[in-house]
């Protein structure tokens, strides 16, 4: 996996102009969220620029129910910063490139390998002086407020410029869905508002690749996790 990651990492820095310092980002004037015409599904982004603007790669988790239907218990995902992208071709489909690779990584590997990994060859570019693409974790928690079910945190408290940052995290509660635009294989486009963190007030999940669930199980049967990868926005940052 590390040669996997490696290698997205060097198709993602070939887009950089040249060496630059660590956790280097770039502007998001450019980075202008586009969802389908005419949809309703998802509220508007609540500022004309993103604070962040990332591509993940990860599982959605599902486990069987007795009905005999998968339903989502969470995820886990390792978050890239794509501002440096957002002003080359990569941009549009860098989340089918990272999809791509995370698909042809072996069983064994997990997405937490890919999380460890990407923390070694994040330290392993900041040595040469070159920016580590890491922005943070994507995972769920217990829900802070009621202290029972989970909800989802993107937490960027130790990487890139916000290492360090207690806050640098947000927790989203669901605004809206749609089903993607590219068809029924990939999940959902998601809208959430940031319930708690300063990381973001609002967050969207767009151009989702994979991540759904056959479409029956046979109850009893174990949990499952499946590859996806898709572009996560963050807006209203207070950091
Ligand atoms: C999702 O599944 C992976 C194993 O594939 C596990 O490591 C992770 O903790 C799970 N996360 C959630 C929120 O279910």
């Amino acid at each position: 996996m590390f040669a996997a990651v490696l290698t997205l990492a060097l198709a993602c820095q070939s887009a950089f102009a040249a060496p630059s310092p660590a956790a280097k980002t770039c502007s998001l004037a450019n980075a202008k969220l586009a969802l389908p015409a005419g949809q309703t599904g998802l509220l508007a982004p609540i500022a004309a620029v993103p604070s962040f603007v990332s591509f993940a790669i990860g599982v959605q988790n599902y486990t069987c129910s007795s009905a005999g239907k998968y339903t989502a218990t969470g995820a886990v995902a390792e978050v890239y910063d794509a501002s440096c992208l957002v002003d080359t071709p990569l941009f549009n489909n860098v989340q089918d490139i990272a999809y791509g690779i995370w698909k042809a990584a072996p069983a064994p590997i997990t997405a937490q390998d890919v999380i460890a990994a990407g923390a070694k060859l994040g330290q392993t570019f900041l040595g040469r002086g070159i920016a580590s693409m890491i922005l943070g974790q994507h995972y769920f928690v217990t829900n802070p407020t009621t202290g029972t079910g989970v909800v989802p945190k993107w937490d960027f408290t130790s990487s890139g410029k916000t290492a360090g940052n207690k806050d640098a995290f947000v927790i989203g509660a669901k605004t809206g869905g749609i089903p993607s635009p590219k068809g029924a294989t990939h999940v959902d486009w998601l809208s959430l508002s940031g319930s708690s963190g300063k990381a973001a007030a609002q967050v969207f999940r767009t151009d989702t690749v994979s991540g759904q669930p056959p479409a029956s199980c046979t109850p009893g049967t174990p949990d499952i996790s499946v590859k996806y990868a898709c572009k996560y926005w963050f807006y209203g940052s207070s950091l």
